[in-house]
């Protein structure tokens, strides 16, 4: 079996080495991949939004399964080509990646199915959000509707942040097109909990939860990024919490999303927040989320190539989806001044892994034979273990074998999951 896995960063590494687990897979090719997956897949000079090259290269290579994992590729419909040439896909179409897609379409859809969210406005026009901002609560979040890199949501701690907010996305623009319409909500508190599920559009079946963590710095401070670690399971996320979720929120998505004539097949990401009212949604995803992917598939036991074709084929029901007990924590290693400015180009030295240790390449590239950072996040060291404390320590180790000039890490990563036990 020849594969193809679209995307570059650290997901899709840990995508890659666990579909490598199926002995049926003889090549795996990564469009565009990096320095560091070049060590398992052979690297493409392809864009993962370049839909035509990508129909293009599957035929040529008569590719018998292809992965797209991130968003843009999904939104833009590469799903839908490759499955119009012939080539199966993991991955939601294009009418059903619209539930990340778009936060107008995915807050509007769980107000007409009735699952819990945040309250809100959509505003279309810049004059009527500002006058709404004059009297609405405050904090309050304002959002992009579009994609918008990870940066489109602004928590606005006072109304002149909001109106801010509002008129950098409507009037100056900044997300481009994604900020031609907002959303207004409702600031929500409580933990957060990231849940991916595996789906073919009839049943669900949840991973193992896990906890992002979203700040540069270390106790939650400093400005947003990609995420800098994550640890696998949530303790927050208890079995009732779970059986919750399953009856108000995963089950209802996956009915509404069918009856909107837009079945969704793939990974449905969901963001959730615990509150003092019962589990909300705080925003949906159309894929597996990065680095959550880094924690949760390490503690998968059943065979990921399985599972995806079942759900791309229907036949989910009959496919075991196990996970191991014990827990998993990954520790992103970045350059130096991410998310700002940062130098790149830094030969790296790599601890060996395997067994309970492993490290996932986001920002790499190979110049002149050596591996150097070419990146923000540049890898996420992994570890797991019988508990969440062990699993900590292990990743933590294989941090800090990690070696390039300038590397930077958070050093609290779990510690609030630890606190929550
Ligand atoms: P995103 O960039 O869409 O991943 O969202 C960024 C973060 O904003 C989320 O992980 C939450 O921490 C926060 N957030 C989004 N919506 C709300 C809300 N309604 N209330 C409080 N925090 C929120
Ligand atoms: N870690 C958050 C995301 O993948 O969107």
């Amino acid at each position: 079996m020849k594969l193809i896995v679209i995307g570059s960063g650290g997901r899709e590494h840990a995508i890659i080495k666990k579909l490598l687990e199926n002995k049926e897979i003889t090549k795996i090719y990564a469009l565009p991949g990096n320095g560091g997956i070049a060590a398992d897949a052979e690297c493409v000079d392809i864009g993962a939004k370049d839909k035509d090259a990508i129909v293009k290269f599957a035929l040529d290579n008569k590719i018998d399964f292809a992965v797209v994992a991130p968003d843009d590729p999904l939104v833009l419909g590469v799903v839908d080509a490759l499955e119009e040439v012939g080539v199966p896909c993991f991955g939601p179409r294009a009418n059903a990646a619209i539930i990340e897609g778009s936060k107008v379409f995915s807050k509007n859809l769980m107000k007409k199915y009735n699952i819990p969210t945040a309250t809100y406005e959509v505003f279309e026009d810049m004059d009527a959000a500002l006058k709404y901002l004059e009297t609405a609560p405050i904090p309050t979040v304002v959002k992009a509707d579009g994609l918008a890199l990870g940066k489109g949501v602004i928590i606005a701690m006072t109304r002149e942040e909001a109106v801010d907010a509002v008129k950098s996305m409507m009037a100056d623009k900044v997300f481009g097109e994604s900020g031609s319409r907002v959303v207004i909500e409702e600031f929500l508190e409580g933990p957060e909990v990231s849940v991916l599920a595996f789906t073919d559009g009839k049943v669900v079946k949840p991973m193992v939860s896990s906890m992002d963590h979203k700040r540069a710095l270390d106790g939650d401070k400093g400005l947003n990024t990609g995420g800098m670690g994550t640890v696998a399971p949530n303790p927050y996320y208890t079995k009732e919490i779970a059986e919750e979720c399953m009856k108000t929120i995963f089950l209802p998505t996956i009915d509404a999303m069918n009856k909107e004539g837009r079945t969704f097949k793939g990974c449905l990401y969901f963001g959730l927040m615990i509150t003092k009212n019962g589990v909300k949604v705080i925003e949906y995803n159309c894929r597996f989320g990065d680095p959550e992917t880094q924690v949760v598939l390490p503690l998968l036991e059943s065979d990921l190539f399985t599972i995806m074709k079942a759900c791309r084929d229907g036949s989910l029901a009959e496919t075991e989806v196990k996970f191991m007990d014990g827990s998993a924590c990954c520790v992103v290693v970045a350059s130096k001044g991410y998310p700002q400015k940062y130098e790149t180009g830094f030969e790296m030295t790599l601890p060996t892994v395997g067994g309970d240790t492993d490290i996932y390449v986001a920002g790499a590239k190979i110049i002149d034979g050596k591996l150097c950072n070419a990146g923000g996040r540049v890898l996420g060291a992994v570890g797991k273990a019988e508990t969440l404390e062990k699993a900590i320590k292990v990743a933590y180790g294989v941090a800090k074998e990690v070696k390039f000039e300038n590397a930077y890490f958070r050093s609290d990563i779990g510690k609030k999951a630890l606190e929550a036990k």
